[in-house]
């Protein structure tokens, strides 16, 4: 819930690009956030005021000299009581009009009159955005110290012209909205960490591979909970169906000896936490044909390798970071596994697990976890991966700043 509490106004104007704001609204609510929606005319030509209302759970603004919507909060409430402003999509004429300071209809008069931050993201023709009165109004707006995210380049939905002018993706409007309302403090601003989640894929041949349930859940919300504390995280991920976390640079790969490379390369840091469930064996030699199978024959024995470890590899590295993390996921022994893999493998801390099957854990959204140190353990609740992910990222900001 990274924006909760949080109140933004959100001012949809007339594009047909509005019809991605309707995804935003149920993206800023999904973290949190409350919405006050107000839609220009040209907004209402592109979607309904139902849909906006309905999504956003709010009375929709529409009318500037409305004595229903001046009633209920007013133009200069609506202006004030809020953290933020997103303007999403932000036509040409609506930026012009905020360039120039007009105030004839209830968004413009609602962005001259507030005194909060202001995040747009334009959606316009190409020709538009690079029209140079445009580009002037772009010039004034950003010197007046609004924010902009976008346009981006791509093709454009009505005419097929390319070009930069699309909106924004709506969660990449989510992460700017983030980062500007993002007061906490960054206990570990300038330092780097490494992060490794998911499965690993080993190849049998070109369609079979060896792999294990990991979802990347834990480690990508760990990534992204020590970029939220200021790091400047690489997330090294396995195959997984998981977006790639905001505010983190994701490196894909398959294989553990990819992984492990992967890795490596970003040596030295200042934090590392492998969390992949990083596949122990690989087949010695990967058919480039499809195996077929022979009727009436046992099948060929798979030869496998070890993969190499890239926890240990990293603990004992002439580049070992401050602070190594591990995990140890398990089905029985927790406690004993946990300890025998911190000393083996040279980690700092080990975040075990019971992953058997009736735990729900791998693959879920909830953990149980132990912290093995070398000076002892300790157990927490039943937490959402994400609420582990913050308290291991604070321990880790604890540790490494002296604590
Ligand atoms: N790990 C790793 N590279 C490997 C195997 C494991 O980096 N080739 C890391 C994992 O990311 C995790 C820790 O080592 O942080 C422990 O992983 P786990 O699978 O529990 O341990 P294994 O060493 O594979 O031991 P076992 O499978 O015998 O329990």
């Amino acid at each position: 819930m990274t924006l909760a509490g949080k109140r933004i106004v959100l001012i949809i104007s007339g594009g047909i690009a509005a019809y991605k704001s309707l995804d935003l609204i149920r993206r800023l609510r999904e973290r949190g956030a409350s919405i006050r929606p107000i839609m220009t005319r040209g907004a209402q030509e592109f979607i309904t005021q139902l849909a906006v209302g309905a999504l956003s759970a709010s009375h929709v603004y529409t009318e500037l000299f409305s004595r229903e919507d001046e009633q209920d909060v007013g133009h200069i409430r609506l202006a004030r009581d809020c953290d933020l402003i997103v303007i999403a999509p932000a036509t040409a004429d609506l930026m012009a009009k905020m360039a120039n300071g007009h105030a004839d209809d209830l968004a413009s008069t609602v962005l001259l009159a507030t005194d909060r931050p202001v995040l747009v993201a334009p959606a316009m023709n190409p020709k538009m955005w690079a029209h140079p009165a445009t580009q002037r109004n772009v010039s004034t707006l950003k010197a007046d110290g609004i924010n902009l995210v976008g346009p981006m380049a791509g093709e454009m939905a009505e005419s097929g012209e390319n070009g930069l002018g699309r909106m924004t993706e709506p969660l990449d409007i989510v992460a700017a909205v983030e980062r500007l309302l993002d007061d906490a403090p960054k206990p570990l601003a300038g330092k780097t960490a490494i992060v490794t989640s998911g499965p690993t894929h080993e190849p049998i041949d070109p369609v079979r591979y060896i792999a294990n349930r990991s979802s990347g859940r834990q480690g990508h919300a760990i990534a992204a909970a020590l970029a939220r504390l200021g790091a400047d995280v690489t997330l090294v991920s396995g195959p997984v169906t998981l977006p790639d976390p905001t505010g983190v640079k994701t490196v894909h790969v398959e294989r553990a000896e990819e992984m492990r490379d992967a890795v490596i390369s970003r040596l030295p840091a200042d934090i590392a936490v492998m969390v992949a469930a990083v596949a122990d064996w690989r087949t010695v030699a990967p058919a480039d044909q499809k195996i077929k199978k022979q009727p009436g024959e046992a099948p060929a024995p798979l030869r496998l390798t070890e993969n190499p470890d890239i926890l240990k590899t990293v603990g004992h590295h002439k580049y070992r970071p401050k602070i190594v993390v591990g995990f140890a996921a398990e089905t029985q022994n927790v406690e004993d596994n946990g300890r025998t893999k911190l000393e083996r493998k040279g980690a700092d801390l080990i975040v075990a697990n019971d992953v058997s099957p009736e735990t729900g854990i791998m693959g879920g959204t909830r953990n149980s976890v132990k912290l093995i140190t070398k000076t002892g353990v300790e157990t927490w609740p039943d937490l959402s991966k994400d609420e582990v992910a913050d308290r291991l990222a604070q321990l880790i900001a604890g540790r490494l700043n002296g604590g």
